[in-house]
């Protein structure tokens, strides 16, 4: 059964987007696991990161909310490109509709029937699905939670995101209590981390409110992580196509290693070669998941 997680925070901008796309890229290509990115946020930025602009803009299908709808499975929406074991199961704006559900009634039915459709089609050969969230605390984020086993805490060192590390923990509580009762805090991942005293002292700040949860790797500003949205793959992906080294990818390494280690899960020992080159990365060369 896929281990289902989520790397989130109720903040934009704090790196939920990046961690997804480079976590699920560390997976695939330096663990071997079989690796599914679920982009849950009607902007799709996950999709844009994982497969270009085209996989995101309004009009693909099939996408994740062609899912929802019944008109495709997961298996035959799962894009894979760029690397054999990460596929990407694309977004889309008709997320938003779902927003819509005002009344708490219904919104729970939507939230309790997308959670067990996510946890139950889950294609077998997947080993990890990692959720990618809007910012709000909205029904995308309740339903990455309610279908999940594990989340972990995006934290940028500023107050900002204080106040959206404790938005975040109040919507758990209520997901936990209505809908999951078994989801579990991988951790806190700081990212974006500057050595100035701020900086510092929203460390120290987290380390001592949360001492076990605090990963170790705290993950500093690197301009590597926007080029390689650009080059549409992870930093991972993209050490080994190009077989140059960034200063990005062993801190991604050292996060997924933790991660696993936090989680329980151990990696394939086997990492597919990356063939990407006869599969012609950058065209639009799609294969479904199996
Ligand atoms: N560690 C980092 N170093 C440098 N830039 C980063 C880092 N993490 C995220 N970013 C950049 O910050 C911006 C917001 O990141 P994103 O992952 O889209 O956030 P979110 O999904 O939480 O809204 C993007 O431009 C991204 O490239
Ligand atoms: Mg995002």
């Amino acid at each position: 059964m896929a281990h289902i997680t989520c790397f989130t925070v109720q903040k934009g901008g704090a790196g939920k987007t990046s961690m997804t796309v480079n976590v699920a890229g560390t997976l695939a290509g330096a663990y071997g696991l079989r690796t599914l990115v679920i982009d849950a946020d009607p902007q799709c930025n996950a999709t844009a990161a994982l497969l270009g602009p085209d996989y995101a803009d309004a009009g693909y299908s099939p996408t994740f909310a062609d899912v929802l709808e019944g008109r495709s499975t997961i298996a035959e929406a799962a894009v894979q490109k760029s690397f054999p074991t990460l596929w990407t199961l694309p977004g889309s704006e008709k997320l938003v509709a779902y927003e819509m559900a005002r009344d708490d009634a219904r919104r729970g039915r939507v939230i309790h029937s997308v959670a067990s459709l996510l946890s139950d089609a889950i294609p077998e050969e997947i080993d990890v699905v990692l959720i990618d969230t809007p910012p709000s605390g909205g029904i995308w984020l309740q339903v990455a939670l309610a279908a999940s086993h594990s989340y972990t805490v995006v934290a940028t060192p500023d107050d900002f995101s204080a106040s959206g590390v404790l938005k975040l923990i109040g919507t758990v509580d209520q997901v936990c209590t209505d809908f999951n009762p078994a989801l579990r805090r991988a951790g806190f991942l700081i990212n974006q981390y500057r050595r100035t005293s701020e900086g510092d002292q929203y460390v120290r700040f987290y380390r001592d409110c949360f001492p076990e949860d605090v990963f170790r790797t705290v993950f500093p500003l690197r301009g590597v992580i926007g080029s390689s949205r650009g080059m549409r793959m992870p930093v991972e992906l993209y050490e080994r196509l190009y077989r140059v080294s960034t200063p990005a990818a062993p801190l991604f390494r050292d996060v997924v290693a933790e991660w696993m280690e936090r989680v329980g899960i151990r990696g394939r020992g086997a990492v597919p070669r990356f063939d990407g080159e006869q599969q012609g990365i950058g065209l639009e060369t799609v294969e479904v998941a199996a």
